[in-house]
């Protein structure tokens, strides 16, 4: 039979063991969660919840308020296509309806194989270079058709995407 220690997330207790059981610690644990996992599964939840004294709903209300921090596992690279007016007014609609026919899923889904999640983005502050996006945490600016292929032909090979902001375009 399982102990209750055995049944307790492992990467839920080091991030416990590292910022502390008070309330105050929830979102250091939950960001040190997701940092180790790409997303914050439900027994992790549990863990927190018995070893912070918070209900489970709790939790989940300070995951859901928070886009950043996911309920379900993403892909390996997550493509986060800014949405925002400027970006709109530049072609993003048809960067988010390219990408999604180039990786066959819809916004918001990770494809089969879990390596790439699409979601959309509000601003991320590259309106001057509009239309612009994230790839995982790097920008990409003035993002076109061509572009995207590179991006995503690269990641599949496994060659990360190191920004493009500092080229002249
Ligand atoms: S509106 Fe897209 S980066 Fe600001």
């Amino acid at each position: 039979m399982e102990t209750f220690q055995e049944n307790r997330h492992p990467v839920a207790l080091e991030a416990l063991a590292r910022y502390g059981h008070e309330r105050k610690a929830l979102l250091p644990v939950l960001h040190f969660i997701k940092d180790h996992l790409s997303y914050i599964p439900e027994d992790a939840i549990r863990t927190l919840a018995l070893e912070m004294h918070l209900s489970p709903v709790e939790i989940q209300g300070v995951i859901t308020f928070y886009s950043y921090l996911p309920l379900v596992r993403k892909g390996k690279h997550v493509l986060h296509v800014c949405g925002s007016m400027a970006c709109l007014l530049k072609g993003a609609d048809e960067n988010l309806k390219f990408l999604c026919e180039l990786l066959g899923i819809a916004p918001g889904e990770t494809t089969a194989d879990q390596q790439f999640s699409l979601e959309e983005s509000h601003c991320i502050g590259w309106c001057h270079r509009a239309p612009a996006m994230l790839v995982g945490h790097t920008p990409a600016v003035e993002v076109d058709k061509d572009l995207l292929n590179r991006i995503v032909k690269d990641l599949k090979k496994d060659e990360p995407f190191a920004g493009n902001w500092q080229e002249e375009i």
